[in-house]
């Protein structure tokens, strides 16, 4: 058997290199070799503990958001999202400070998963009216698709 693996690891490496792959371009997926691809946002120190600590806050409010919906208790699913996620949420959590340091693209979508988690707070109200969640759950689905897309093109420093 071994002799035999070897062998298709010769015909896999000697394949590679007539592709012209170098066998270090092939990581899998955690691969550290990959580089981090994100822009960097430099921000004081203090500033930085404090938008992390509100980043964890984000992501507790999205999962308290989901079990008040699974609870058929949307006010407080609306509650959430507006306070802690919504545009007063921008108030309490000075984000016009943080802003301050961002790069526009970066503000932008702060702006949008902002403006998304208010829209979702109406909507939820409106769900227990009309019995529809769709337009709520398409709200909610977009303020987390602008976490994935800030996440995916910026890292603090
Ligand atoms: C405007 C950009 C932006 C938006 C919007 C955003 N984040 Fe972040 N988030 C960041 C950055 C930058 C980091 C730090 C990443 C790094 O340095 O590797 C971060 C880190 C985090 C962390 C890790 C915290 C820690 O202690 O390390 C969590 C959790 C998180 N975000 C959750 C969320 C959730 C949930 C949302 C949406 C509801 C969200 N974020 C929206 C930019 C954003």
């Amino acid at each position: 058997m071994k002799p035999l693996l070897t062998f298709a690891k010769l015909a896999f490496f000697a394949f590679a290199l007539l592709l012209g792959l170098p066998a270090s371009s092939q990581h899998d997926h955690l691969g550290g070799a990959v580089e981090d691809p994100r822009f960097l946002a430099q921000f004081p120190p203090m500033m930085q503990a404090h938008i992390l600590a509100n980043m964890r806050d984000h992501l507790l409010a999205i999962s308290q958001i989901q079990e008040a919906m699974a609870a058929a208790n949307y006010d407080k699913a609306s509650q959430i999202a507006e306070e802690r996620l919504g545009q007063t949420a921008l108030k309490t959590h000075g984000a016009y400070e943080n802003s301050q340091f961002m790069p526009p693209m970066m503000q932008e979508f702060g702006n949008q998963m902002h403006r998304n988690a208010s829209k979702f707070a109406i909507e939820i109200q409106n769900s227990s009216a009309t019995g529809d969640s769709k337009p709520a759950l398409l709200a909610l689905s977009k303020t987390t698709q602008a976490c994935v897309s800030c996440h995916a093109a910026f890292r603090l420093k």
